[in-house]
C-alpha cells in the first residue's frame, strides 16, 4: 500500500523536483502540499507549490500556505540561490490552475491527520511542524514520522556550521526533534552525494516534454547560482533525497544516533549536533542518513518526471 504522505516545503528548485516525485511515485500517496517561509516569501513559496503542481497537470492535491516566520526569529531568504522569485529560470505569466486552499496550512494538517496517519516529509524550516506540535497535540500523534531535509553531519551553508533549513528556525527544530515522534535526518552530508550532473541533464532533456524541459531550466539556473555562491560545479539536489527514503528506505541509508539542535551558540545556533561516536552517551533519538544510492535515486528522479508527461 502506498504511504499516506504529506509535504512541507518552500519551493524552491530543489521543493519542485521534491514535489514531483512525490506527485508521481506509486510508493507514496501525497495527500497534501504545505509551504512555508524559507527561500523565499511563504506567498512566493505558494505560488510556487501551486504552480509546480499545476505544471505537472495535477489539480487533486491541496495547497495551504504555512508560516511566513520562523518561531522567535527574522526571516532569512535565499534569494542568492533560488532567485527573486524563489523559483527563477523559466518565465511563468498567468495564474496557476491549481488554487490555494482555504485551509491554512495548519487546519490543513489537523483535518487530514485527525482522519488518518500519515509520514510528513519536510523540506523546509520546521516552523508548521513545530506549530503543529504545540497547537494541536492530538492530530500531531498521529504523525507516523517526520523525514526533514535539513541539518548536516559536518559543515553548513548558511553559516560555517549550520545548514539552511535548520538556521532558518532552530527553535522549531528542536521542538520536532524533541518531539519523541521518529524523526530521520537527510543533511548535506547525504544531499550533496545527489548532483545534478551534465549526465543527469541529458537525461532530462532526453525525456522531451515540456515539464522536462522546465526542469532542465530550473536545474540549469541553480547550477548557475551554485557555481556562483558554493563554488560547485554541479548542484546538490537535496530535498528529494528526503522523498526517495520514504520511497525506499534502501536508496538513502541511515545510522541511528543522537540528535541536538543547537539555538543557543553565539556563533553555532543552527548546527545539527550528530553524535555518530557516542559521545554524549545519549541514546539515539533519530535517524541520519547517511549515504546514497545515486543511480536508484536518480532512476526515481527521471522516472517521476517522464510519467507525468
Ligand atoms: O540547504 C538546502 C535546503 O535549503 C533545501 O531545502 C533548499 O531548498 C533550501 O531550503
Ligand atoms: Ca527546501
Amino acid at each position: 500500500m502506498a504511504t499516506p504522505l504529506i509535504l512541507d516545503c518552500d519551493p524552491g528548485h530543489d521543493d519542485a523536483l521534491a514535489i514531483l516525485l512525490a506527485v508521481a511515485d506509486p510508493a507514496v500517496d501525497l495527500l497534501a502540499v504545505t509551504t512555508v517561509a524559507g527561500n523565499q516569501t511563504v506567498d512566493k513559496c505558494t505560488l510556487n507549490a501551486r504552480r509546480v503542481l499545476s505544471l505537472a497537470g495535477v489539480t487533486s492535491v491541496p495547497v495551504a500556505r504555512g508560516a511566513d516566520r520562523p518561531l522567535a526569529r527574522e526571516l532569512r531568504i535565499a534569494d542568492d540561490v533560488h532567485g527573486g522569485t524563489g523559483l527563477d529560470g523559466p518565465t511563468f505569466t498567468g495564474t496557476p490552475a491549481v488554487p490555494e486552499s482555504e485551509l491554512s496550512a495548519h487546519d490543513l494538517l489537523v483535518d487530514i491527520l485527525s482522519r488518518t496517519p500519515a509520514t510528513i516529509v519536510a523540506t523546509g524550516a520546521l516552523t508548521n511542524i513545530a506549530q503543529l506540535l504545540m497547537e494541536s497535540p492530538e492530530a500531531a500523534a498521529n504523525i507516523t514520522e517526520i523525514v526533514w531535509m535539513g541539518g548536516s553531519t559536518g559543515r553548513g551553508n548558511i553559516a560555517p556550521l549550520a545548514e539552511a533549513n535548520a538556521y532558518v528556525d532552530p527553535e522549531a527544530a528542536e521542538v520536532v526533534v524533541d518531539s519523541g515522534i521518529p524523526f530521520t535526518m537527510c543533511g548535506l552530508n547525504v544531499t550533496h552525494q545527489a548532483l545534478v550532473t551534465d549526465d543527469v541533464l541529458a537525461r532530462l532533456e532526453r525525456i522531451g516534454t515540456p515539464l522536462a524541459r522546465v526542469c532542465g531550466e530550473w536545474m540549469t539556473y541553480f547550477a548557475s547560482t551554485y557555481r556562483k555562491v558554493f563554488g560547485f560545479e554541479s548542484p546538490p539536489l537535496h530535498d528529494p533525497v528526503a522523498v526517495a527514503r520514504v520511497i525506499d528506505p534502501a536508496i538513502v541509508h541511515c545510522v541511528e544516533a543522537n540528535l541536538i539542535i543547537e539555538t543557543a551558540g553565539d556563533w553555532t545556533a543552527g548546527a545539527t549536533v550528530v553524535d555518530l561516536d557516542g559521545y554524549t552517551g545519549r541514546r539515539p533519538n533519530a535517524r541520519i542518513a547517511v549515504e546514497l544510492d545515486r543511480e536508484a535515486f536518480w532512476d526515481k528522479i527521471i522516472g517521476a518526471v517522464a510519467a507525468l508527461g
